[in-house]
């Protein structure tokens, strides 16, 4: 299988109790490797733009305000089948439901709050990466 990317989100939940090494750690220790990485503040318009597919849920209004309420760590995640790899490591959106060792099993608060975003699909993935990061910021 050939290298592929994904793009994952550390959520405020994890930046305000400060897991960000701890969870790239647990990426790093699965194969994954950070080739592009950027700890910013959202605005709420730019999470909605971000989760704009969910714009119709009734928890959209709630996600928007938490992704800008602390800081993020947006990144590029390469590897092999990192798009299943990184979705294995971060464990089902729901941390009542993630398999022990995976990262919202250990750090998650709620659905809401589940520490992490990961691309689910290679043309979400490209999307994503494209809306944070341009070419030359993905240094491998
Ligand atoms: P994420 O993988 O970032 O994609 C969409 C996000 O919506 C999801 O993780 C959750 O954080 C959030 N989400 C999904 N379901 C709910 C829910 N029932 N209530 C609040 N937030 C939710």
């Amino acid at each position: 299988m050939a290298l592929e990317r994904t793009f994952s989100i550390i959520k405020p939940d994890a930046t305000r109790r400060n897991l960000t090494g701890a969870i790239v750690k647990k990426f790093e220790d699965a194969g994954l490797r950070v080739v592009a990485s950027k700890r910013i503040h959202l605005s709420k318009a730019q999470a909605g733009e971000f989760y704009k597919v969910h714009a119709e849920r009734p928890f959209y209004d709630e996600l928007c305000e938490f992704m800008a309420s602390a800081p993020i760590v947006a990144q590029v995640l390469e590897g092999e089948n990192a798009i299943a790899k990184n979705r294995e490591v971060m464990g089902a959106t729901n941390p009542s439901d993630a398999a022990a060792g995976t990262i919202r099993a250990e750090f998650a608060e709620s659905v809401g709050e589940n520490s992490v975003h990961g691309s689910d699909a290679p043309e979400a993935a490209a999307e994503e990466i494209a809306y944070f990061f341009s070419g030359l910021e993905l240094v491998g």
